[in-house]
């Protein structure tokens, strides 16, 4: 039992850092690099919207573990306790997830809004492109620091729940 709860939580916190680092890299490191400049380098935009996109599509399996371990990790924790968790750790469980729920919310406006916007800037990457490019650049870099405090508080509840 004791290396299936190891197990579980391995896949938890693996998927967390895969998942949040990719994220984090994307939003704070590379497209930063970027649109600093007079113009774009050609090209720029359609290499952002590709890596982008990738990203995403590995993304959705790693969020399907996250989720799954969270729910093993709810019935591992519950089990030796006849599931009468109590109403402090119903309750941070609930924030987490909540803060879990908004991260991906975010990322689901990455892939609706800003990769296509950013395949549409690719298509006619130019001069006056810029501004747009910096508008979405500070969007990405904006969400992507709500995303890491987010993370941040929902990596403390979890190691808390621990203790509770
Ligand atoms: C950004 C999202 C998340 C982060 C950063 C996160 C972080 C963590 C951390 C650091 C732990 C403690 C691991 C340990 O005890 O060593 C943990 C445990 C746990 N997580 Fe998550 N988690 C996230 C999402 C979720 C989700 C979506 C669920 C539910 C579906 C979930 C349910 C749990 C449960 C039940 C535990 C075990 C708590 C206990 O020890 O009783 N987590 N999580």
């Amino acid at each position: 039992m004791l290396a299936f709860k190891t197990l579980v939580l391995w896949i938890h916190l693996t998927g967390i850092v895969l998942w949040i680092g990719g994220l984090c890299f994307y939003g704070l490191v590379f497209i930063s690099m970027f649109g600093k400049g007079k113009s774009l380098p050609p090209g720029v935009p359609s290499l952002l919207a590709r890596v982008l996109h990738r990203f995403i599509r590995y993304s959705k399996e790693i969020i399907g573990a996250i989720i799954l371990s969270g729910v093993f990790n709810i019935i591992n924790s519950g089990y030796g306790i006849g599931f009468q968790f109590s109403t402090n750790y119903m309750t941070l469980l609930a924030v987490k997830i909540l803060f879990f729920l908004i991260i991906l919310g975010i990322q689901i406006w990455f892939s609706i809004r800003l990769a296509p916007a950013l395949a549409a800037l690719a298509e006619n990457s130019d001069e006056d492109n810029l501004p747009s490019f910096r508008s979405l650049r500070g969007k990405i870099i904006g969400s992507t620091v709500i995303v890491l405090i987010l993370f941040a508080a929902a990596m403390f509840i979890g190691l808390y729940l621990r203790y509770l």
